[in-house]
């Protein structure tokens, strides 16, 4: 539900994207916040922190309330797993976690051991431990943030939007936003706010990890490499997309 009780119109949206583009992250937070009753970060456990540290500095100035949550794949790094409940403690939100499926991800290891996905691509092992929690945590509320940026992949997010609508997760009838604040920072930006705000990070990222997923799927990168090298490194850059952000698969519409 919108503050003011207005349905959702997708040509709104993208005049919002439109003049929100080159707003700092903090105002598009602040924005997501004031609009939306329940609005939830989606946080996964890297350098995407800088969106809480927004988000609750942001919700204290107006009084507002927002929730996070992690999809839990059961193949995070144990410093990962470390790093959220840090997190959690450092600025007092409850981050919650979905995991996936247990009868499912058993199916999936029985049938074809536990690292599949290097042989017949991630597709499906993301679909059962990411994909579909997902679904589940995104399904009561109205907005949600991500920690996505143009630059993190040319391939597949060179054209994120600030803010838009989720066709993937949300429902004609039951709409659901999505904002990606940090769209137009670099990475460059979103550490400089880590180190003058001192936000904690994940201590992998000194570690040569650049952009962090599950465990077996991601490797430290090599200076000069593009940091979405480190992930599902034996697949193709186009196909880096788990299915969490489905629609920056989308073709453009004619
Ligand atoms: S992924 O699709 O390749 O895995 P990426 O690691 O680039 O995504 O992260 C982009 C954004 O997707 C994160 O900032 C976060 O908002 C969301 N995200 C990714 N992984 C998770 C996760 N395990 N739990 C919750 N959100 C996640
Ligand atoms: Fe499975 Fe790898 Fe996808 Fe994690 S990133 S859900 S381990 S394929």
């Amino acid at each position: 539900m919108t503050t003011t009780g207005t349905a959702i119109d997708a040509t709104q949206i993208e005049a919002d994207a439109r003049r929100l583009a080159a707003s700092h992250p903090a105002e598009i937070i602040a924005e997501a916040l004031s609009r939306f009753d329940s609005l939830t970060v989606s946080f996964s456990g890297a350098e995407d922190v800088v969106l809480i540290d927004l988000a609750v500095r942001e919700a204290e100035k107006q009084g507002r309330s927002f929730s996070v949550f992690t999809l839990d794949t059961g193949r995070l790094h144990p410093e990962t797993l470390e790093f959220i409940q840090q997190v959690s403690d450092h600025y007092g939100v409850t981050i919650e976690a979905f995991a996936p499926q247990a009868a499912a991800v058993e199916r999936l290891v029985r049938a074809k051991g536990l690292f599949s996905f290097r042989s017949d691509g991630h597709q499906e092992c993301c679909g059962i431990r990411k994909v579909e929690p997902l679904g589940r945590a995104l399904a009561d509320v109205d907005a949600y943030i991500t920690g996505q940026r143009k630059d993190q992949s040319p391939g597949t997010r060179a054209e994120i939007p600030v803010v838009q609508l989720d066709p993937g997760f949300g429902r004609q009838d039951n709409p659901l936003v999505k904002f990606n604040p940090l769209a137009n920072w670099t990475s460059a930006q979103v550490w400089q706010q880590i180190m003058a705000y001192g936000v904690p990070y994940n201590p992998l990222h000194d570690r040569g990890f650049k952009s962090i997923g599950c465990a077996p799927c991601t490797r430290a990168t090599h200076p000069g490499e593009h940091e979405r090298a480190g992930r599902w490194w034996w697949e193709e850059a186009t196909q880096k997309e788990c299915g969490l952000h489905a629609i920056n698969l989308a073709e453009p519409a004619e």
